[in-house]
């Protein structure tokens, strides 16, 4: 049996975290100014150098303060310290199109499980500089004030976000049927770009819910945190607790979850 990190340990995670994505938040920003290379994985999937970049400093960062950590980063795959109960899940640019484009709508998301639990999630939007932070038990923050999911309670009345994977051609799975229902139930649905800052505005109380098909841990490993520790409701489309390497995601303030659910049921023609 692994002991738990004590909470001057949780700390020290934390801070080397939030450092992490603030340094790879100026990362980025220094090369809206400079300019970046864009390479295609897939006929609309974006990668700059701006991503690896921003990658190697976030790893080169936690690593100098904790060597034997393992790391599943989006552009390097799984790295080292197998054996090690942390693992650091991070997306060095969580909105790579957005930010492709001029589209200030992106983030630098830090997750870190320990023993296969999510224990804390730091999501960094330089262009707005905000911090969202979360540990396991001790509640979610924005810039240090404490954050809270919205009290919406029908959705009728409430503003979703989803998203579209990369494979949207490709694939049948495209959520495009639910996409349609939503559109009919809420009151708005709106297209970010950005799954990690999704999950963060649910737990400030921007948006009541968030659905999404095909998302990978490290969309979701930090965001997942912060909506938990914001008293928010996270779950697959069948109502079962949350795996975030289970690709389908519904996020809300608890109150329209069941809703949600509900649509997303009687929308799943591809499921
Ligand atoms: C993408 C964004 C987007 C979501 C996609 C992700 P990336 O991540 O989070 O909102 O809809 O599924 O792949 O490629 O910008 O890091
Ligand atoms: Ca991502
Ligand atoms: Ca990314």
């Amino acid at each position: 049996m692994i002991d738990s990190p004590n909470s001057s340990l949780v700390e020290l995670l934390l801070s080397t975290a939030v450092t992490a994505a603030k340094i790879a938040g100026s990362v980025l920003l220094d090369y809206t100014r400079s300019g970046f290379h864009i390479e295609h994985k897939s006929p609309i999937n974006l990668v700059t150098d701006a991503d690896r970049d921003a990658e190697q400093c976030i790893i080169e960062h936690i690593r100098a303060q904790f060597p034997h950590h393992a790391f599943l980063a989006e552009e390097r795959g799984r790295e080292q310290g197998s054996s090690s109960p942390y693992l650091w899940i991070i997306d060095p640019l969580d909105g790579t199109t957005n930010f492709a484009h001029g589209y200030p709508i992106y983030c630098v998301s830090i997750g870190l499980e320990y023993c296969g639990r999510c224990l804390l999630g730091v999501v960094f939007d330089p262009s707005r500089n905000e911090l969202f932070t979360a540990v396991d038990g001790q509640g979610a923050h924005l810039n240090g004030h404490p954050l809270r999911v919205s009290d919406t309670n029908d959705l009728g009345n409430s503003l979703l976000v989803t998203g579209f994977a990369y494979d949207i051609r490709e694939t049948p799975r495209n959520n495009l049927d639910h996409f349609a229902k939503f559109a009919l139930r809420a009151q708005g649905i709106r297209r970010t770009g950005s799954a990690a800052l999704d999950l963060c505005y649910v737990a400030a109380g921007r948006f009541d819910g968030f659905w999404e098909v095909r998302l990978n841990p490290w969309d979701i490993a930090a965001g997942s945190v912060i909506v938990r520790e914001a008293g928010g409701r996270l779950t697959d489309f069948l109502g079962n607790e949350l795996s975030i390497y289970g690709q389908e995601l519904v996020a809300s303030n608890g109150h329209i979850h069941d809703a949600m659910l509900k649509v997303l049921n009687e929308a799943a023609s591809h499921r």
